[in-house]
């Protein structure tokens, strides 16, 4: 058996952490034979759910656990880990406007990039789920100078899998048939769920999605849409926001980083911008990737509709606007 690896999990006491640290601890992400150290962080007020989620983990009897470290501390939490979930955040409370919330988060991640930049291993792979997971991506990179920019990014994955969910659902086809549709640039309302480059099987054979499914104004309407509101029909049916698919796609994010990509088929995630595909350059923009040897690259080269151009910009300008306000906060602090 491998050694184990250290993981942390923030916001650990929440509802995401609670189906998530479950995945991970079953060997969903990093394998059924890499054992596991889980770093638990939360705040001070959840230290007695969190010890309630402690015993619990204790109770599953998991193989592959080894210690769960629960703290307050994110000196203590980032202590030599090579994965972080970063799942915690403030959420928006009723009467807060778009600035507070920004504001109240880039604190967060500011402290926790100064952390991981101190105690964590310096190839750790952050993932960014807490809201605005993108923006906050980018705070906790820039202050951790010490780790690779690489080695940040936001998850889209959520936006991913319900997009793939949608078109398997239109075509009658297991969610296994059905790839590489991307999800451009911001986890927000903006994002642009692409299905122009996916691919289908039907009767045994590869398709692309469009003549599959052959309806424009479905692929440039209905699908984008509900994609793009799935989050808030959830929080109305549930009236609590998604939290087991949240949990599910961050470890498909984690799985998939660390184990890499089938050969011609891509993943989206959200990740520093060189300024691909016309996107404004050092914001975290989610676009299309390839991994190998948990390096990942944007694929370049796809053809993009006008259509598709217009909604890039859209995003792209989005994400400008929240790094300028986040670096705002952070200038005035
Ligand atoms: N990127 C995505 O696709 C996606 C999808 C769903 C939810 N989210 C976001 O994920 C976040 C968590 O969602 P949830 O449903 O688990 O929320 P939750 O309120 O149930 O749990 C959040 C937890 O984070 C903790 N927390 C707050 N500040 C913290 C800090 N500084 N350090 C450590 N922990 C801290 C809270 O105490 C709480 O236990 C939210 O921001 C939500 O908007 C993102």
């Amino acid at each position: 058996m491998a050694e184990p690896i250290r993981v942390v999990v923030t916001g650990a006491a929440g509802q995401i952490a609670y189906s998530l640290l479950y995945m991970i601890a079953r060997g969903e992400v990093f394998g059924k034979d890499q054992p596991l150290i889980l770093h638990l962080l939360d705040i001070p007020p959840m230290v007695g759910v969190l010890e309630g989620v402690v015993m619990e983990l204790a109770d599953c009897a998991l193989p592959l656990l080894r210690q769960v470290v629960p703290t307050t501390d994110p000196l203590v939490g980032f202590k030599d880990v090579s994965a972080a979930f970063l799942v915690g955040a403030m959420p928006r409370k009723e009467g807060m406007e778009r600035k507070d919330l920004l504001s109240a988060n880039v604190k967060i991640f500011k402290v926790q990039g100064e952390a991981l930049d101190k105690v964590a291993k310096k190839e750790v792979k952050v993932l960014v789920v807490g809201n605005p997971a993108n923006t906050n991506a980018f705070v906790c990179a820039n202050y951790a100078p010490s780790i690779p920019r690489e080695n940040f990014s936001a998850m889209t994955r959520l936006d991913q899998n319900r997009a793939s969910a949608q078109i398997a659902t239109k075509m009658g086809v297991p969610i296994t048939s059905v790839n590489n549709i991307i999800i451009w640039g911001n986890h927000s309302s903006t994002q642009y769920p692409d299905a122009g480059q996916g691919k289908v099987l039907v009767n045994g054979q590869w398709k692309s999605i469009v003549e599959a499914v052959g309806d424009n104004a479905f692929l440039e309407g209905a699908f984008v849409e509900t994609v793009q509101k799935r989050g808030a029909a959830v929080i109305a049916a549930r009236k609590m926001s998604s939290a087991m698919s949240a949990a599910k796609a961050a470890c498909d994010h984690m799985h998939d980083w660390w184990n890499g990509t089938a050969p011609g088929q891509f993943v989206s995630m959200g990740v520093f911008s060189d300024g691909s595909y016309g996107s404004p350059k050092d914001v975290i923009f989610s676009f299309p990737v390839e991994i190998k040897n948990k390096q990942w690259k944007i694929v370049g080269n796809l053809p993009i509709s006008d259509f598709a151009k217009s909604k890039l910009i859209l995003t792209g300008n989005e994400l400008q606007e929240e790094k300028n306000e986040a670096l705002s906060v952070l200038d005035s602090n």
